[in-house]
């Protein structure tokens, strides 16, 4: 069942033929049998499909000082281009960038750049046309720093930091050593001008630094939490110093916002995918939704995806010890490399799964497959095929596999990989994600056991410091 393509009027200029196509289908019963949902279920449950409505409209309600205020970014973040531009501009100065960041403060910006500029060569950064490097300095890794110094000079590397709470330890500790990296070699003052830091605009420890050093920074909204800041200059500044279109990007977010205004599921995608994947967990024992693209530029998307789900959604409803876990396990897999590693697993283990695949249109790259005689008689049937034509039967056969098995299935469809077509998914997937984590009734913007994590690692550097 395709969702139609347009639902209200945003007052944005769009075209259809640029919007996602969602045929959700194969989550339906007609389709998957038993494991599906049935019609007239998802008609029952349109009054829990318009209370969660109702409350992420209030909840939205009053721009970037409301509760949603990531769903505003789209909008709002237009007028705070020209001084993104600006930021990247001092920043294109420099050969090597480093983001420091971690979670949500680096995912969507790595998920993009993997998608529109992808590394060249893996474990090395990226080089853009004109020699530029987007290096992201995460995880807390020895080995990396240490290859990192080998191969950097301070004269050419810029530093971005991106805490939205400002005093996340791995990014701290990593901006520490690459400050003082920069300014043992080039002095305080060359030091300082190298350095941007993206953090909330009244508190934490980096907007201390900020102010006391008079560092260059942009602000997150203080209501947008890090999964949720992709579209705030936590990606928008990375992007466009890599000369990222964020103008389109923001334009697809707006986009896939304008078809979701109706409380209506039919008319609105979110709202219908939401309902589905919580009635497939609930109902039906999907515990495991795999997102498997047919794009190897959005792998680092599904992981994206991966920490909007999980962070957002695995939680207990109500107090505990009420054993009501809600949630399904996001799990990334690829298309075609997992239909020869994941996928007799997914066919023939338990009926825990629900599936969304990511399906590319368009390509901007096709090779002939040239056959000679042998290959002619060994592969009679690749005559007149093309490399994508490859992709495409592969995802075509997988996608039956797993509907002829009875696992339910989504199809997202990407008219072209650029970057209106990601800005359409982040606000789906941000939308989906809000609304599914209203039904289970529980707080999908914040992460309480994250944050326990983060003060018992403050509390064993103490105890081993005395
Ligand atoms: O989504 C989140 O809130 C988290 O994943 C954070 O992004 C992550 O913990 C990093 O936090 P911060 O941006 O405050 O450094």
């Amino acid at each position: 069942m395709p969702i139609p393509e347009s639902a209200g009027d945003s007052g944005t200029a769009r075209s259809t033929d640029r919007l996602l196509t969602i045929d959700t289908g194969n989550l339906f019963r007609d389709n998957v049998g038993a494991e599906g949902v049935a019609h007239e279920e998802l008609v029952q449950f349109a009054p829990e499909l318009h209370r969660v409505h109702a409350e992420l409209v209030t909840k939205s309600a009053g721009g970037l000082d409301s509760e949603y205020a990531c769903l505003h970014l789209a909008t709002t973040m237009r007028d705070a281009l020209p001084q993104i531009r600006e930021a990247a501009a001092g920043m294109k100065e420099y050969r090597d960038i480093l983001l420091i960041g971690i979670g949500g403060s680096n995912l969507g910006t790595k998920a993009i750049r993997h998608a529109l500029k992808p590394e060249d060569d893996a474990p090395r950064a990226s080089a853009d046309a004109s020699g530029r490097r987007l290096h992201f300095i995460e995880n807390i890794d020895s080995y990396h720093l240490e290859r990192l110094f080998r191969r950097l000079s301070p004269g050419t590397t810029a530093l971005l930091c991106i805490s939205k709470s400002g005093g996340t330890i791995e990014t701290v500790v990593q901006y520490l050593i690459l400050r003082d990296w920069l300014t043992r070699s080039l002095g305080a003052e060359e030091a300082r001008r190298r350095q941007w830091v993206i953090t909330d605009p009244g508190h934490g420890w980096l907007r201390e630094r900020v102010r006391a050093e008079g560092l260059a920074s942009l602000p997150v909204p203080p209501q947008v939490g890090g999964r949720y800041s992709v579209l705030s200059a936590v990606g928008l500044l990375p992007l466009a110093a890599l000369d990222v279109d964020v103008d389109a990007l923001l334009q697809g977010a707006a986009d896939s916002a304008a078809r979701c205004l109706s409380p209506d599921p039919q008319e609105n995608p979110a709202l219908q995918l939401a309902g589905l994947y919580y009635l497939l967990e609930q109902r039906r024992n999907k515990r495991i939704s795999i997102m498997m693209p047919y794009v190897s530029r959005l792998r680092l998307f599904a992981d994206w995806y991966c920490q909007l789900w999980a962070e957002s959604l695995g939680k207990w409803q109500g107090p505990r010890p009420a054993e009501t876990a809600a949630g399904s396990l996001p799990v990334r897999a690829m298309g075609a490399v997992d239909q020869h590693s994941q996928l007799q697993m997914y066919l023939e283990s338990r009926h825990d799964k629900m599936f969304t695949f990511i399906n590319l249109d368009r390509w901007d790259h096709d090779f002939a497959i040239p056959l000679d005689a042998p290959a002619q008689r060994g592969f009679p049937y690749l005559e007149d095929r093309s490399l994508v034509d490859v992709i495409h039967a592969e995802f075509l056969a997988t996608r039956q596999v797993i509907t002829d098995a009875g696992h339910p299935n989504v199809t997202l469809g990407m008219p072209v990989l650029d970057a209106h077509a990601l800005g359409q998914l982040i606000d789906l997937y941000q939308r989906t994600t809000i609304y599914t984590g209203l039904l289970y009734g529980i707080n999908p913007l914040d992460q309480p056991s994250v944050e326990k994590g983060k003060k018992l690692t403050i509390q064993y550097l103490q105890r081993s410091a005395s």
